[in-house]
């Protein structure tokens, strides 16, 4: 059902515009958090590093860390302590995470990979406490793990609540869009209702109009002859009003139930029946209508609409094709699929008009005169018995060279037939 489609679509980009929403807060809200994690960590690696600065002193043109810091169990498991004279040597190192690697100096906290563990380090300069000159730097580092632990249980905190909040909200947004959607439904029905009912009610004043104006054309020497001609008139315009409540009452009906097609049709025999009918036309008209059917194929549908369909494409065809032109129908079988194209060297259709043809009403030439073809409702009838039968209509079309329909319908083996 169309409704349905609607419904889905609506709850889709719903959860996707939610998604997004919900994706970019808990981005944020990591992102931050991390932030404020690493700075914890230089912060305290700071202070570690600045206490044990006040531990090393310069004796005799050299570094030198008192021994009692070293014994004191300061450091963490996962921390580290290196310290190094002016040159970048090395001279002491201390606790488990120290890096083996050069001194390289920088402003901020630098991270670094070792293996599978990451390493977040800070060096700071050690001032001498009588000059205040620089005697050595201090390499205070740590590993991350404490850090990226946490992060991990974020990221599943998160992760699990944007999945508990998706599931929520499409529960509520299934209950929302069908609220959303079932006034639209309703009226869209009502609206449907009272073209059929309208149609309905129109069939019996015509079908008086015809009536009475034949009546009276059978007896022509009773008029005056300038009355005959409009008593003609009133008779054709009546035979296509006929024509169109049909049309409407058609596609009116057609929406609602959907009759369920049921019958197996020999789409071979209807097709071919049908250009027959339609080659005194094509002959007056100069078309040279040609047909290539393939043998014995059958569907299950209704045998009036489906040739209520291809009726309509070929009218189309030989409608829209000048005298001397094509129109040529082919029909076969690919594997289970039944592909009957109509194509013709007609007038073809622009290429911001393919879309629109098979709308209700649409006609390429508005100022044609209104009975000059058909009422503009011909595809929207034949794209709706299409899709009844769970089949498809589709256009190829190129302005001056011609215009190509392809129907393709799901076809039944004979024998199914024969059984049925
Ligand atoms: N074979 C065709 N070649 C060119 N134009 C076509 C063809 N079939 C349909 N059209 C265009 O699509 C419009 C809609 O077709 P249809 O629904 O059958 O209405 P109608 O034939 O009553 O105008 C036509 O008015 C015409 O402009
Ligand atoms: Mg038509």
């Amino acid at each position: 059902m169309m409704f349905t489609k609607i419904r889905w679509r609506l709850l889709l980009s719903y959860l996707a515009v939610f998604t997004s929403i919900l994706v970019i807060f808990a981005a944020g809200v990591r992102l931050l958090f991390a932030r404020s994690l690493t700075q914890q960590l230089t912060d305290r690696l700071t202070t570690l590093g600045q206490g044990a600065a006040t531990n090393a002193d310069f004796e005799n043109g050299r570094i030198k860390v008192e021994s009692d810091f070293i014994a004191r169990p300061f450091i963490h498991k996962n921390q580290g302590l290196q310290w190094f004279d002016v040159n970048g040597n090395s001279v002491l190192k201390q606790g488990n995470f120290v890096l083996n690697l050069p001194l390289s100096m920088s402003q901020d906290p630098i991270k670094i990979e070792i293996g599978k563990s990451r390493i977040q380090a800070v060096i700071l300069p050690i001032m001498g406490s009588e000059q205040r000159q620089l005697i050595g730097y201090i390499r205070v580092s740590q590993s991350l793990e404490e850090v990226d632990e946490t992060l991990t249980k974020l990221d599943w905190i998160l992760g699990s609540s944007i999945i508990i909040a998706l599931i929520l909200s499409g529960f509520s947004g299934v209950i929302l869009t069908r609220q959303a959607v079932q006034p639209i439904e309703e009226s869209f029905q009502r609206l449907k209702q009272f073209t059929a009912d309208a149609s309905h009610e129109l069939r019996n004043p015509l079908m008086a109009i015809k009536s009475n104006a034949a009546v009276a054309l059978k007896y022509p020497e009773n008029m005056r002859e300038s009355d005959v001609e409009k008593f003609q008139a009133i008779v054709s315009a009546a035979n296509q009003m006929t024509r169109l409540t049909e049309d409407l009452l058609l596609l009116a009906r057609g929406e609602t139930n959907g009759d369920r097609p049921e019958a197996s049709v020999n789409l071979s025999a209807t097709l071919s029946n049908l250009l027959s009918l339609y080659q005194p036309e094509a002959h007056a008209k100069k078309i040279d209508l040609k047909s290539e059917i393939g043998e014995d194929m059958y569907l299950l549908g209704n045998v009036g609409q489906l040739t209520r369909l291809f009726a309509n494409l070929i009218e189309n065809a030989l409608h829209y094709t000048l005298s001397g032109g094509t129109v040529e129908v082919t029909a076969n079988l690919v594997r289970c699929y039944l592909t009957v194209s109509v194509r013709d060297t007609g007038t073809g259709i622009a290429p911001e008009h393919l879309k629109l043809v098979f709308e209700r009403f649409w006609r390429a030439d508005e100022s044609r005169s209104y009975w000059e073809g058909g009422s503009g409702l011909g595809l929207a009838i034949a794209k709706n018995i299409a899709q009844n039968h769970g089949g498809s209509i589709t256009l190829n079309s190129q302005v001056g060279v011609g215009s190509c329909f392809t129907v393709r319908l799901l076809s039944v083996k004979v024998s199914d037939n024969l059984q049925g």
